[in-house]
């Protein structure tokens, strides 16, 4: 969408993978708090949202959205203002239909304007857009009414389309919005990670600068899958151009985590210049190889493992889109080393179950 926002995939927080309906103004404070003061917030993590269940199930008597009185009673002004003083952005949460999912709060279908004008007036930044309990009209008829009301509301607000898939998104949102969901939910699993993955992949070359394909927000932390298995989600996240919205507790995070979630190197291939998803350009029973082009005539590569055992995953230069004969150099993007060896038609390793590598390629002769 072209309202100059969404340059590179978003980065932040989102309270639904941790809380889901169970959020209050405290939360939303900590963990604007903690995103500061672990370091987080530097690194380009910007976003705190707000998921589903933060509303009064009645609007008032104009008709507008009101926060739910016992969980935000200081309201949300109060606390985009307490969110812009650490440097944050706050984003906030509606549903294109008369109630959201979980049924506790209304949708702004039919009110679209009104909403949009209150989130700005609120000085809110960013807006994701769901799609419960909607009148069965398409998506691409109520989606637009939005992404108007918003352009018209006076204030830059990130659109986030969580339509989940459905109606195949990549193929008309780059009008309607900055991001658009792929897939149905994620949980906190192996299988369910590793399918979104592969479901967001299809539609690599829908993804560009301004509007990037998003399948659901990332599970790194939440205790379901091993350190090795949060790699592997937060190496595919970023190279296929995700959005980085963690969904654990900030105010609880463990060193473990934050070696996840904080590396800058592959935080770096996320938010590249050039904005051009990977693609998975070789399949081998469990054994796959996930590249794409960086600026600079870099490649980035992922050397995936999904099998029950150890296994070696070789990446050739005919597959990731490097000249043959050309020698590179490889940077390992988790061990935070560049190899000694210099590399001439392909790259190896040797991967445990679950897990990967990501290398950054680079031609020097
Ligand atoms: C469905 C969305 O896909 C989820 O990410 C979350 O926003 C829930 N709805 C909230 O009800």
């Amino acid at each position: 969408l072209a309202n100059g926002l969404g340059l590179t995939p978003q980065m932040g927080w989102n309270s639904w993978n941790h809380y889901s309906c169970f959020i209050d103004e405290q939360i939303i404070r900590k963990t604007a708090d903690a995103m500061v003061s672990t370091g987080l917030a530097k690194l380009g993590y910007e976003y705190v949202n707000i998921d589903d269940c933060w509303a009064e199930i009645a609007r008032d008597d104009k008709g507008n959205l009101v926060p739910k009185n016992a969980t935000f009673p200081s309201g949300i002004k109060a606390l985009a203002d307490y969110v812009h003083s650490k440097g944050l952005k706050l984003g906030i949460y509606s549903d294109a239909g008369y109630f959201t999912c979980s049924k506790t709060m209304p949708g702004s279908l039919g009110h679209e304007e009104q909403d949009a004008k209150t989130f700005a007036a609120w000085g809110i930044d960013y807006l994701k857009y769901d799609n419960c309990n909607n009148d069965g009209s398409r998506p691409t008829v109520r989606y637009p009414v939005m992404t108007r009301a918003l352009m018209k509301a006076g204030r830059p607000i990130f659109l986030s389309l969580c339509e989940w898939g459905d109606l195949h998104p990549a193929l008309w949102g780059d009008k309607v919005g900055n991001s658009w969901r792929t897939t149905n939910d994620i949980a906190d699993n192996w299988d369910s990670m590793i399918s979104r993955a592969d479901q967001n992949e299809v539609y690599a070359e829908y993804a560009r600068p301004g509007g990037w394909n998003d399948p659901d927000m990332l599970e790194v932390g939440n205790g379901g899958m091993t350190k090795d298995e949060y790699i592997v989600h937060f190496s595919l996240w970023a190279i296929s151009k995700a959005p980085l919205l963690l969904g654990c507790d900030l105010t609880s995070i463990t060193k473990d985590i934050m070696d996840v979630v904080a590396n800058k190197e592959v935080i770096a291939v996320n938010q590249d210049s050039l904005g051009v998803q990977a693609k998975k350009v070789r399949m081998e029973g469990d054994q796959e190889i996930w590249a794409g082009p960086l600026s600079g005539y870099r490649v980035a590569v992922v050397l995936l493992n999904r099998g029950p055992i150890r296994y070696s995953v070789t990446a050739n230069w005919d597959d990731i889109g490097i000249p043959q004969g050309s020698v590179v150099e490889a940077r390992d993007l988790w061990e935070h080393r560049t190899l000694k060896t210099h590399f001439v038609s392909n790259i190896s390793a040797t991967l445990d179950s679950h897990s990967c590598k990501l290398y950054v390629l680079k031609p020097i002769s």
